[in-house]
């Protein structure tokens, strides 16, 4: 079929909307018309070119949600008219990992979703019969995608797509950091370092877990001010003298759970400095630059701090982002609030540049 998409042509230069092909679905897949796709920072990172595992053409786009219109052979989880949410970390629920509660990443499909492919290791979008790649193996910033069927998570028909398409990335991310990877403890005092979709979304995860105390720390006011709506009991503007400031504020000690969500190293160790002698955990979720490194005192860790790392907040996407929609849907999260613009298709550009001059959380993109 024919169909509308955003091809990253070359790294540096916007991308390009333009009409392509997409092959239907094989064995395995589904065919998925989107509704609404988020743009999120890793779009732009790869668009930019700095991504060293980046590649083009590709059409991007991951934070996806749709309705399935047709499945392959062999997909029985699946059926036309099903509202999914697009899992760039996908749930087969049978390698090693998805059968251990201790991780959320799948072994299935890895090597090939790096690549471009689609497991079988071809593609199914082209143009003039050359081969264009699939990005996170979503390729969301298009009216359909064809995706492995272990790669979608069925959401409650009741959700909004708008709002749930947040659900694929950033969101789950946050949320996931304080439910499913620190598992944050009600009665805890928590910090969390960023106030960007996956900041604001930890600040809700501690929320729901029964945090006493959330602690939020940006440089924006304004983003404070929303984490305070989201459950941040306290803010403070970010700076050389943050660990201090928290530690003073917990009696010397330091938080029990602090959550990085800036993708900035240096906040990465501030985030292990300000967790608690003895237990403190802190959890990464910020993704750094290429060989950058996080400077830990070892007599911090000999103390009794920990340092977690959390890939999609450890959500076992087929599993939970079902759970974590039913959620907003109960009225538990205020996902409306992370929804600034709405944008089409061919505005794609501009939602680079809103994310680049952080107007607002997040930008959607509807499909007509
Ligand atoms: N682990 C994952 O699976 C995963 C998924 C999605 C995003 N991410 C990463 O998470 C990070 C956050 O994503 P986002 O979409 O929320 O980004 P964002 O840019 O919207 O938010 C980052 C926030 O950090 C704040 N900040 C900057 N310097 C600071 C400082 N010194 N102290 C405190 N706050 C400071 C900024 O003001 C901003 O509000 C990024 O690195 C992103 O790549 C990881
Ligand atoms: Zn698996
Ligand atoms: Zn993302």
């Amino acid at each position: 079929m024919r169909m509308r998409a955003a091809v990253l042509e070359e790294f540096g230069q916007p991308l390009v909307v333009q009409e392509i092909d997409l092959e239907e679905p094989k064995t395995g897949e589904v065919l998925v018309r989107l509704v609404a796709c988020g743009v999120c920072h890793t779009d732009m990172y790869t668009a930019s070119g700095v991504d060293p595992s980046g590649y083009a053409p590709a059409v991007l786009g991951h934070e996806g949600a749709g309705v399935v219109e047709a499945v392959g052979e062999g997909v029985d989880s699946l059926r036309v008219g099903d509202h999914v949410v697009t899992l760039f970390s996908p749930q087969c629920r049978e390698c090693e990992h998805c059968l251990s509660p201790r991780t959320n990443i799948c072994l299935a499909i890895r090597d090939q979703q790096g690549k471009g492919y689609l497991p079988d290791g071809t593609t199914r979008l082209s143009r003039d019969g050359e081969p264009i790649r699939h990005f996170m193996g979503t390729s969301t910033f298009a009216e359909y995608t064809v995706m492995p069927a272990i790669a979608l998570a069925k959401v409650s028909p009741e959700a909004p797509l708008d709002r749930a398409c947040l659900f694929a990335c950033g969101l789950s991310t946050g949320l996931g950091a304080a439910m499913y990877t620190a598992k944050v403890e009600a009665g805890t005092t928590c910090v969390v370092f960023g106030a960007g979709m996956v900041g604001l979304g930890a600040v809700a995860g501690c929320r729901l877990q029964g945090a006493d105390r959330i602690v939020c720390v940006d440089l924006s006011q304004e983003r404070l001010q929303m984490a305070r709506h989201q459950g941040a009991t306290d803010v403070m503007i970010g700076g050389a003298d943050t660990v201090e400031a928290i530690l003073e504020m917990t009696g010397g000690f330091g938080a029990d759970h602090t959550i990085e969500a800036t993708g900035l190293v240096g906040v990465m160790r501030q985030a292990v400095e300000s967790a608690r002698m003895g237990w403190g955990l802190a959890t990464m979720c910020g993704v750094a630059g290429k060989g950058e490194t996080i400077a830990i005192i070892p007599r911090l860790l000999i103390t009794g701090r920990r340092v977690a790392g959390s890939s999609f907040g450890g959500v076992k996407g087929r599993d939970q982002v079902p759970q974590l929609v039913q959620r907003y849907l109960d009225g538990d999260i205020d996902v409306d609030a992370f929804l600034s613009h709405r944008l089409t298709l061919d505005e794609v550009n501009e939602g680079f540049d809103l994310m680049h001059a952080q107007d607002g959380i997040r930008s959607v993109i509807e499909f007509a």
